[in-house]
């Protein structure tokens, strides 16, 4: 049986109903939040829930709890290890951060949880999933109304690019990951995906001056880019969770750096990436109008 964590979450919820669109697969998804009788409960901040959750799964596809503090990520990752391995998981999919986030703060919480992994009795498989395409989607958003009225975009981004994802295409390929696991431990076939660690990065990169073209199409007028430093970026932030602040900076700052450009995908091999650049016009318009 394959169990899904964090259901209740997008990444999850689609990896599970992938699985479950998939014949001959028994799949199951577990949250700390959701409900209903098809949803174990697994809460990883009351490790006393993951016993009974985890029992009976051969294949975990364990996605990450990482809207928090890194202590507290820390804890819920450790304790997820600790209860694959006592409840004898064969085989656990972790979803964690591509190879160009390396020197994100958010990069800190995955490592420590694939040194981990890495260190436990069942096979592992590391997808180390690009940054999501609704992270540029939200800044040219923010910034459309501005551009609609001045032709300028504003945006913090220097001159750097980050190459995205589309969310759909991770949870496609976990899905053909973890099926793929579930079989050769169901036939007894050699084990492909074990201690394979896959870099899912977006192909295709974006930075302001792509942003501010998706935005001339959206809105029908020429718009020009501009950068805003970071000194000015800092205090519109205060709204958000301070650890959400923190890295919401460290991603403007590795994009300013240029740290953010991908050298490698596996991504082509496991899907057709979705284009970026379409994905963010449709979720600027859709902004738009609601
Ligand atoms: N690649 C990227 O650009 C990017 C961006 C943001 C985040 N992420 C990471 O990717 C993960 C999935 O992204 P998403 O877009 O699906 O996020 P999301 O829709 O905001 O979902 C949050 C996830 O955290 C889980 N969670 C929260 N508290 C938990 C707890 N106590 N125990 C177990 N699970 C808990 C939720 O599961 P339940 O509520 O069902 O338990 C859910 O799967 C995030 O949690 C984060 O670690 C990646």
């Amino acid at each position: 049986m394959i169990l899904v964590t964090g259901v209740s979450g997008a990444l999850a919820g689609a990896i599970l109903g992938g699985l479950r669109a998939v014949d001959g697969l028994e799949a199951a998804g577990a949250s700390s939040s959701g409900h209903g009788a098809a949803v174990r409960h697994a809460d990883f901040d009351r490790p006393e829930t993951l016993d009974d959750a985890f029992a009976g799964v051969d294949v975990l596809v364990f996605v990450s709890a990482g809207y928090a503090e890194d202590d507290v990520v820390l804890a819920r990752h450790g304790v997820v290890v600790r209860a694959a391995a006592g409840a004898g998981v064969k085989h656990v999919i972790y979803t964690s951060l591509a190879a160009s986030g390396e020197h994100l703060t958010i990069a800190l919480a995955h490592r420590w949880t694939e040194a981990r992994l890495a260190g436990a009795p069942f096979d592992v498989t590391v997808l180390r999933n690009g940054l999501y395409a609704e992270i540029p989607a939200g800044l040219a958003l923010a910034g459309a109304a501005a551009a609609a009225e001045s032709g300028v975009f504003a945006a913090p981004l220097g001159q750097g690019r980050m190459p995205v994802v589309a969310r759909d295409d991770l949870a496609a390929a976990a899905v053909r990951v973890a099926a793929e696991a579930w079989h050769d431990i169901a036939t007894g076939a050699p084990r492909r995906h074990a201690g394979r660690t896959y870099e899912l990065e977006g192909v295709a990169a974006v930075g302001g001056d792509d942003l501010a073209q998706v935005l001339a199409g959206v809105l029908g007028r020429p718009v020009e880019y501009r950068t805003v430093p970071l000194g000015d970026v800092r205090p519109l932030l205060a709204g958000l969770e301070a650890y959400q602040a923190g890295h919401t900076l460290s991603t403007f700052s590795n994009v300013n750096a240029g740290l953010l450009e991908a050298r490698h995908s596996d991504l082509p091999a496991f899907v057709q990436p979705r284009p970026v650049r379409d994905l963010i016009a449709a979720e600027v318009r859709a902004g738009i109008r609601s």
